[in-house]
């Protein structure tokens, strides 16, 4: 199935595409990390405001439609069956993203913003192998260590409380507009994000199930 994955920064999407590849068989494609992996990528020829993603991504902006557009252009052509997670964020990545693909399902997980700033200053991540934790609400056994594969856990540049906080008013005006507009459309599968990571996912892989 190709599954798109929408929700606030910290609503939990990460955690839940890490599921669906295992359960489904099929690829995670994430901006996110995709940015994370090139930071430092030379885009002067694009001449706005930064020049490189990570800049744009450390003061929790959106890196520009052409940077982002072209990886997942890349990554979706190479995918049979996705999980899509981190974009679109905005009403021109969505015009894009329904001329390169057909979409089988739409999740949004839904979490209050009171409850997603904790989430993101509390979150660590596997630097081995991307998996992720919560100092409160997701120990791993021993603190700093992977439970998954002994890798060391760091935190990530833009989980701090100020670029959090910039980052869910960026979600917010950008993004929820993508939200409704798959809303209005009536293909949105609601998700309630504040339960247990255990219950989020019963809901995630009924919905894919059901439409797979
Ligand atoms: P990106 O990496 O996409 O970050 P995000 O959307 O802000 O989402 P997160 O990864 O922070 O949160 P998540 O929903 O995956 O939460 P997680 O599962 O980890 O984007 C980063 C930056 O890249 C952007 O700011 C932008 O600059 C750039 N960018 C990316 N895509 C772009 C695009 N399309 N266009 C332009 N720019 C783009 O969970 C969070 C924490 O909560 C974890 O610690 C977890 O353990 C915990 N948790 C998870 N589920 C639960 C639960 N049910 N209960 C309690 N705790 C939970
Ligand atoms: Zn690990």
């Amino acid at each position: 199935p190709n599954v798109l994955l929408l929700g606030a920064p910290g609503a939990g999407k990460g955690t839940q595409s890490r599921r669906l590849t295992e359960e489904f068989g099929i690829e995670h494609v994430t901006t996110g990390d995709a940015l994370r992996g090139n930071k430092e990528m030379d885009i002067s020829h694009l001449d706005l405001e930064y020049d490189t993603p990570g800049e744009y991504m450390d003061a929790g902006e959106l890196v520009p439609d052409p940077v982002v557009n072209e990886i997942v252009k890349k990554a979706l052509n190479d995918a049979d069956g996705y999980v899509l997670d981190g974009y679109p964020r905005n009403e021109s990545q969505t015009e894009y993203l329904d001329s390169i693909t057909d979409l089988d399902v739409v999740l949004y997980l839904d979490v209050a913003d009171d409850e997603l700033v904790g989430r993101l200053t509390g979150r660590r991540v596997c630097e081995d192998c991307g998996a992720t934790y919560h100092v409160d609400f997701d120990p791993p056994a021993e603190a700093g260590v992977c439970d998954d594969c002994g890798g060391d856990l760091y935190q990530r540049e833009d989980d701090t409380e100020e670029t959090a906080r910039e980052r869910i008013n960026v979600y917010e005006e950008n993004t929820q507009p993508v939200v409704d507009y798959f809303r209005e459309k009536g293909v949105l599968v609601e998700i309630d994000g504040e339960q247990t990571p255990d219950e989020v996912w019963d809901d995630v892989r009924d919905a894919v199930a059901e439409r797979a």
